[in-house]
């Protein structure tokens, strides 16, 4: 998750874009750069850092021309370094692009790229596709026909805006699978990744679609589909919001805006290169023994990993949290641990994989802070590219490491001859779909879940139970509830009750349960039993069910209404519906919700 905006102006445009930059930091903030077209050329000037120490050494508001873009970036493909920092040049320097997201067939067409001659100056995935609408470019000598052909070719994530010399008052821009907004005023026009980057100029914004681009002057702009090349008529909308509502990208809290940005964040992680997934499933076949650690919810994460590889690769791969790992594990080179971590700088973690290391181990990671500690401490490391997680609890990085541990396992089952390629490339396409479902899933249910976390808002102790691969979810979310409400919520394995945990039930004690999709017949029962236990003594119970699953709504006390969808995906659904529940039970509660008390967003001591 990068920032980036361009600007077709009347006028100078580098200060405005120098502001759009500042007010898109929160997106990313590990290098930046901007380039302008000036007299017959573009300038460019980018350098690591956040946007005001880079400004301080590259002076960006000096820059000339009416027409430019900028980006602050979230590595994701090579390291942060001024040469992979945006924007990037095409070989001819005649065309000039910024990118958000990831191109997941880059290396190929690099190669293919190379053969014909291009220079690359970076390891990023972007600069391919500079290259690739020079390339087109001189096929055909139409700027709009080779930017859409280029596009045409890769696959991936994207949002891209592009300069060039050849059609000098124009931006050209596209989105698939991350956003791009544009904003519209008198003789000044803007195209960003959100609107807080010029809401302070104005407030009237159109909205793109996937698989439409822009092309945007100072004083028009048009709307094409990818497909056709048909114009799109959009509507101008007004927007009211306040610069730190903005921020939040119209959310109240982060908290809430990064529940609602995991459809997005989920398709990027989804995005990552098979090449890079191929590394660290190979670990798992090469590797006698390997284990998923992480703490906290990224414990929670490397559990629900154990339950993957044991279903899609036949494997039984322990999950350990990372405060234990060093003294309970006795590690040695014959094994492989895959570590976990938004921050990359979490003290358990680092001292779990400095354990590993000394004894020889292989180490892998999936990481969201490119540059950080454990980045740098493991063998092979990939970065999900979630984009800053602010709220201090985590949401939408835990989900992207799931897209990504799930597809190491697809791919692990697949090395060890469980799963052919085809079924493997079908449960892909299930992670796709559920995706696509959960931003109508949040945008949908986040009323009916406000109105029962008000309903329930009198509860001090809850029991949140799943079995199977449920369990894990309901041990992440009742971590969710813990951190953001402070109330007593004790995630637990449903089949477990009845060993000890049913005593405390009464008629003041509510349970949540993690109820699987009806399709997974045995798990379904299995967890209707331990809702019968709590029923029998009195106790409230709440459930997750299908909008048909009449039986059971008739034992319930309420309910979350989840969509008919493949029982694969069905925990997921329930783990984000369960983390908006939380939020709006904080919210009842009138609690700080992105910053709760005696947490800190990364815990570097032990
Ligand atoms: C919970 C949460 C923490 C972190 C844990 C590990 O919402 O955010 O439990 O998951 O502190 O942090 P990272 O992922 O940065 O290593």
């Amino acid at each position: 998750m990068c920032g980036i905006s361009a600007i077709a102006g009347h006028k100078p445009v580098a200060k405005l874009l120098l502001k759009s930059l500042q007010n898109l930091e929160y997106r990313g903030y590990d290098s930046c750069g901007m380039a302008l077209f000036d007299d017959e050329e573009i300038k460019l000037r980018k350098n690591i850092g956040n946007v005001n120490e880079v400004n301080a050494i590259e002076h960006f508001e000096e820059m000339k021309g009416h027409l430019g873009i900028a980006h602050t970036r979230w590595a994701t493909h090579g390291g942060v370094t001024p040469e992979n920092s945006h924007p990037h040049f095409s070989s001819d320097n005649n065309f000039v692009i910024v990118h958000n997201g990831i191109f997941s067939n880059f290396q190929s067409i690099k190669t293919d790229l190379e053969a014909k001659g291009y220079r690359f100056r970076s390891q990023t995935d972007t600069e391919v596709f500079a290259n690739l609408v020079q390339d087109e470019y001189k096929a055909e000598a139409d700027v709009e026909t080779a930017f859409c052909n280029a596009l045409n070719k890769l696959e991936g994530s994207y949002a891209i805006a592009m300069i060039c010399v050849y059609q000098p008052d124009t931006v050209f821009a596209v989105k698939k699978d991350s956003p791009l907004v544009l904003g519209i005023n008198d003789g000044v026009n803007f195209v960003s990744s959100d609107m807080n980057a010029f809401i302070s100029e104005t407030r009237d914004t159109v909205l793109i679609n996937d698989y439409e681009y822009v092309m945007m002057t100072n004083d028009s702009f048009q709307v094409k589909r990818l497909s056709d090349r048909q114009i799109q008529t959009k509507q101008i909308i007004h927007v009211q919001w306040d610069r730190e509502t903005a921020q939040k990208g119209g959310f109240s809290h982060y908290m809430l805006k990064e529940i609602f940005d995991q459809p997005q964040t989920a398709r990027q992680a989804l995005h990552i290169p098979s090449q890079e997934i191929e590394v660290i499933a190979r670990k798992f076949i090469e590797k006698k023994q390997s284990f998923c650690v992480g703490v906290g919810t990224t414990y929670y994460v490397a559990m629900i990993g154990t339950y993957l590889f044991s279903k899609y690769a036949d494997l039984y791969v322990p999950s350990i949290s990372a405060d234990e790992f060093p003294t309970l594990i006795p590690v040695n080179a014959d094994q492989h641990v895959l570590f976990f971590s938004q921050s990359g700088e979490t003290y358990d973690t680092r001292m779990a994989i400095r354990a590993a290391t000394q004894a020889g181990a292989a180490t892998s990671a999936v990481v969201n802070v490119v540059g950080s500690s454990i980045s740098q401490e493991v063998d092979d490391c990939i970065f999900q590219g979630s984009g800053p997680e602010i709220c201090v609890v985590s949401t939408k990085a835990a989900l992207s490491q799931i897209m990504i541990l799930w597809l190491i396992a697809l791919r692990v089952g697949v090395l060890r001859n469980r799963l052919s390629e085809a079924e493997a490339e079908a449960q892909r396409k299930k992670l796709f779909d559920f995706s696509r479902l959960i931003e109508k899933v949040i945008n949908e249910e986040s009323g009916f879940i406000r109105d029962l976390a008000k309903k329930t808002s009198h509860v001090r102790n809850w029991l949140f139970m799943g079995r199977g691969i449920y369990y894990p979810v309901a041990l992440e979310s009742a971590l969710k509830m813990k951190e953001v409400t402070y109330l007593h919520a004790e995630g637990l394995p449903a089949g477990f009750l009845k060993h000890g945990t049913l005593a405390m039930v009464d008629e003041n004690m509510y349970s949540l349960f993690f109820l699987p999709n009806r399709k997974d017949v045995e798990l379904y029962h299995a967890t209707q039993m331990a809702i019968q236990e709590v029923k029998a003594r009195q106790g409230k119970v709440i459930a997750f069910c299908t909008q048909d699953d009449k039986e059971v709504q008739q034992v319930l006390d309420h309910y979350f209404v989840i969509p008919e969808t493949d029982p694969e995906v069905t925990p997921l659904v329930e783990m984000v519906m369960a983390q908006l529940f939380s939020y709006y039970s904080a919210l009842n509660l009138g609690l700080n919700i992105d910053k709760p008390r005696n947490l800190a967003k990364s815990v570097t001591v032990g």
